[in-house]
């Protein structure tokens, strides 16, 4: 198969039966997993594609946003930064944290149809002198020592296996004072053999789902201070999202008519809701800062 071509779902779905192949064979089932959705996840939700908490009254745009400006705020982001984005997608957040702070945002994703849909938001939202995008590797950045003031990372870091990597990747090209922080998608402790959880890999191209303890542990083990690494549902109401996700399934054809990539959806955005509201799946958010003194 070449990299133009689509894989199959059935192709996709033999790979992510097995979590050993999910590891191993990351940089294949990536890509394939947003050849498979990524037309589908756009239409749904847009450039910026992680979940958020709702205040009273919010739509989903402005959810987002609120969530996207916080993360930038409270890194203390401003004009003249240079700052990262770890699995930037198709440019929402980078754009949002851009025209928020006045700062140069750099996204890596591993897909590079992803990362050409993300210059082309880039350059309709007249942001391009500002933002950049790149195909790499969390794992392997493809920039120097300290070449960042700040780094952040939205709900990408579950496709990764070796996440302990990724985050030391970024204590690398980090300044000393630069603030890492995120949202990624994690388990509940006693999850570790929950179908749900399994589903939700299998259906979204995800390795494994960390706990909040391993992302703690990770962030130690990469060098970081100040962590702070929470539960998410702390910072407001999630149900939104799942109610939402609900309202997107209930527009699917029935399962009979369904084609095999919607199904596979549905059966991911379910076992998404489903997690959520058992508390087997979580949103986690980190913030640590690398030891040093801020440029
Ligand atoms: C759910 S999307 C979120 C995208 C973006 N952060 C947003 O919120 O709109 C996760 C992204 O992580 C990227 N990704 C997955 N594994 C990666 C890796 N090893 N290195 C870089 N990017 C990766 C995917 O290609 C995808 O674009």
């Amino acid at each position: 198969m070449t990299t133009t071509e689509p894989p199959s779902v059935t192709q996709f779905q033999e790979l992510v039966v097995d979590p050993r192949r999910r590891h191993a064979e990351y940089a294949t089932m990536v890509p394939r997993y947003y050849q498979l959705v990524g037309d589908i996840y756009q239409q749904a939700w847009g450039a910026s594609q992680h979940f958020a908490p709702y205040r009273s009254g919010q739509s989903r745009a402005e959810a987002i946003t609120a969530l996207e400006h916080d993360l930038a705020d409270r890194a203390g982001i401003a004009a003249g930064d240079r700052v990262l984005e770890v699995g930037s997608g198709v440019g929402g957040p980078a754009c949002t944290v851009a025209a928020r702070t006045g700062a140069r945002v750099t996204g890596v994703d591993l897909v590079p149809g992803r990362v050409r849909a993300a210059r082309r938001a880039a350059r309709e939202r007249g942001l391009d002198d500002r933002v950049s995008f790149h195909v790499a590797d969390a794992t392997r950045l493809p920039f120097t020592r300290a070449a960042f003031t700040a780094a952040y990372s939205f709900e990408a870091l579950c496709h990764v296996p070796d996440k302990a990597r990724a985050h030391a990747e970024v204590a690398r090209v980090l300044h000393p004072g630069g603030v890492w922080s995120g949202y990624d998608w994690v388990r509940a402790d006693s999850a570790g053999t929950s179908r749900v959880v399994e589903t939700i890999c299998r259906a979204h191209g995800v390795a494994a789902l960390s706990t909040l303890d391993e992302l703690h542990r990770d962030l130690m083990a990469a060098g970081f201070t100040d962590i702070h690494v929470s539960d998410a549902r702390t910072l407001g109401d999630w149900e939104a999202n799942w109610v939402l996700l609900e309202e997107l399934l209930g527009l699917l054809p029935p399962p009979e008519q369904r084609q095999p990539v919607l199904g596979m959806m549905a059966d991911g955005g379910r076992a998404l809701c489903d997690g959520a509201r058992s508390g087997e799946f979580l949103i986690g958010h980190w913030y640590a800062r690398r030891p040093g003194r801020t440029a």
